[in-house]
Parts: structure tokens; sequence; C-alpha cells
């Protein structure tokens, strides 16, 4: 038995539901959000598909009653506003912090031993707003963003090289930002091969851009910020955790000296496993490499320092 909360039956919370139904990763989801009726609605949309698509996951819905949330393994938190066509996630920061901190008092209530995804933006601050909120230990912090990166690098790697997007492995560490996160292009392969073997340095150059743009590129297409790879992303997690994969997947994880770095939260690769961030794994990075993360570190803290100007810690 296992449930699952996600706060925020939005684009992104609702997508993230029907994932981890559809791949019947949890028993029970419990899908909430301030709206009146919207997560009901969607939760209850899910299940009409429970009978087409054969799964037994049970998806609820719920205005504000965190009662209802009680006992949660793991609780994702995507409650917040998205960014807007020309917006950087960080501009998110007022408004999205005072939500993620209520979110946070509240679901730590009644599920006092759950495991937390944040994703909300900016995540990396967000997350490391939510482990100082919290007061519990650093593994129960996730910070969503490296797992969606990654998959977007996978993709524009599979694009270029015009193969299957499963035999691509690579990964992206850093912020989770246009500017700050880092497509580590040298630990990218294909079926195992480097792919500096299969592609020229140009040809890397510009799946790496892409990467980078790759979430503000969907904002211009959509309007509004992309739905589908995030919340696929944020189930690949919860499915980490609750069947104890121990899976290496990049996330924004509270740093006590790893990287040389100190009092923060920022994308570095992780094992995932029952107990949330089981490991955090350290790269043996190129002075290139660190430097480009010793930069992304520097904005994340930027950003994150914002969290004491606005009176949110
Ligand atoms: P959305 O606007 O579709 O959904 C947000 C939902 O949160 C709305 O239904 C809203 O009613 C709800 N909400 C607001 N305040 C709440 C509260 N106090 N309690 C419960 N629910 C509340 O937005 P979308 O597209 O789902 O994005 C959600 C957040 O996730 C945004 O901040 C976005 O920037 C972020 N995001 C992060 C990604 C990542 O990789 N970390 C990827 C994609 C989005
Ligand atoms: C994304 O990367 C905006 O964080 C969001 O799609």
């Amino acid at each position: 038995m296992s449930k699952v909360t996600v706060v925020g039956a939005g684009n992104v919370g609702a997508t993230c539901a029907n994932v981890l139904a559809v791949k019947d990763i949890a028993s029970e989801v419990v899908l909430i959000d301030i709206k009146e009726g919207v997560a009901e609605g969607k939760a209850m949309d899910i299940m009409q598909t429970a009978q087409l698509l054969r799964f037994d996951t049970v998806v609820r819905g719920v205005t504000n009653d965190y009662s209802q949330t009680a006992n949660s393994d793991v609780v994702a938190i995507t409650s917040g506003i998205p960014r807007k066509p020309g917006m950087t996630r960080e501009e998110l920061i007022g408004t999205n912090a005072k939500i993620v901190k209520s979110v946070v008092e509240q679901v730590l209530k009644y599920s006092p031993n759950a495991i937390l995804i944040v994703v909300s933006n900016p995540m990396d601050t967000l997350a490391y707003l939510t482990y100082k909120v919290a007061g519990i230990a650093k593994n129960r912090v996730i910070g969503m963003g490296g797992a969606l990166d990654s998959s977007r690098f996978k993709y524009f790697l599979s694009q270029k090289l015009k193969v299957n997007a499963n035999e691509v492995e690579g990964f992206v560490i850093g912020g989770h930002g246009d500017t700050t996160m880092i497509p580590v292009a040298r630990f990218a392969t294909y079926k195992g091969m480097p792919v500096s073997e299969c592609l020229s340095k140009e040809e890397i150059d510009e799946v790496v851009k892409s990467t980078m743009v790759g979430g503000a590129t969907l904002t211009g297409l959509l309007g509004t910020s992309a739905w589908m790879a995030p919340g696929a992303s944020i189930a690949s997690l919860v499915d980490a955790i609750i069947n104890d994969q121990r899976k290496l997947i990049p996330c924004s994880a509270y740093l006590e000296g790893e990287y040389g770095y100190k009092d923060i939260m920022i994308g570095v690769p992780c094992i995932i496993g029952k107990n949330g961030i089981e490991k955090i794994v350290e790269l043996p990075l190129k002075a290139d490499e660190k430097a480009a993360l010793d930069a992304s570190k520097e904005a994340v803290a930027k950003t994150t320092a914002v969290l004491k100007e606005i009176g949110a810690l």
C-alpha cells in the first residue's frame, strides 16, 4: 500500500496524478487544490479512464482538506503560478514562496513522515525554503528539475542522433534555470558510446543550447509552462521512492560540503530510493565543468537569498 499526495491540481499536478495512476505506481493518490472542485473534477476524469486503461490506483480529489492527505508516503508540491512567455522561473518567487510555505506546514501536520518533492518554481529556492520550514532530515526534501531537464537533454540528443531516445543516456546538473542548468555532455552516451564519438562539437553545442531553453521554448509555444514531461518526471521520482529503485536521478539536494558547497539546494546526481535521497554522487568534474557548476551555484544562491529579503525565511 502506498499513498501519494499531489498538491496543486493544475497542469503539472493533474498530469503527475494521471501518470501515477496509469502506470499503477501508487495504490492511492490524493490530488488537492485550493480552487473549489478542480481537484475533484480532475480526479474523477482520471478515474473514468481506469476501466479503459486497466489500472487499479485510486485517485481522489479534495479542496483544501489536508486531513484527507494523512499518512502519505510521498507528497509532490506543484501548487503555485507557472511562468508566462518571456518570464523567468525566478520571477515567480514572491507568490510561490508564500504558497509553498503554507502548503508544507499543512502537509506535515498530517503526514509527518512523508518525503517531499518540490516542483513549484523557482524550484531550487523553494526546495531550500521547504527544507528550512519543514525541519526534517535533508534526505526527505527533493527538488524536481534535473529529472525533467535530463529527459529533455536525452530527447534532443536522440533527435540529433536520429535514434531511439531510450538508448540515449545523459544528465543535467546545476540549477533548474535557463542559464543555470548544465547538460554534462561528456557523460552522455548512445548505447554506451560517448556522444562525442557520434556527433560533432557544434551538434553537441546545439543540443546543450536547446536543452537549456527547453522550458522557455515550450512556454513560448504553449502560452504557459509545459506539463506532460514535468508531470511524468515527478512520477518517475515517486516510483523510485515507493519501489526503492535506487535510480540515479539528478535532483535538487541540500548540500553540506558536497562539491565544496554548503547550505544550498542545487541539482546534483542522487541515488533515489525509499528514504528519498539515499546518496549524493560526486562526479569527477573537469575544471571547466566545475567552473560552470560554481557559476550556477552563485546564481541559485542569489535567488535563494531573496527568501530573506521578502521575509519568507
Ligand atoms: P497551474 O496554474 O496549471 O496549476 C497550479 C495549481 O496550483 C492551480 O490549480 C492552483 O489553483 C493551485 N494552487 C495555488 N495555490 C495553491 C495552494 N495554496 N494550495 C493548493 N493549490 C494551490 O500551473 P502548472 O503549470 O501546474 O505549474 C505549477 C508549478 O510548477 C509552477 O510554479 C511551475 O513554474 C512549476 N513547474 C516546475 C517544473 C519543474 O521542473 N520544477 C516544471 C513545470 C512547472
Ligand atoms: C519547465 O522547465 C517552467 O520549470 C518549467 O518547463
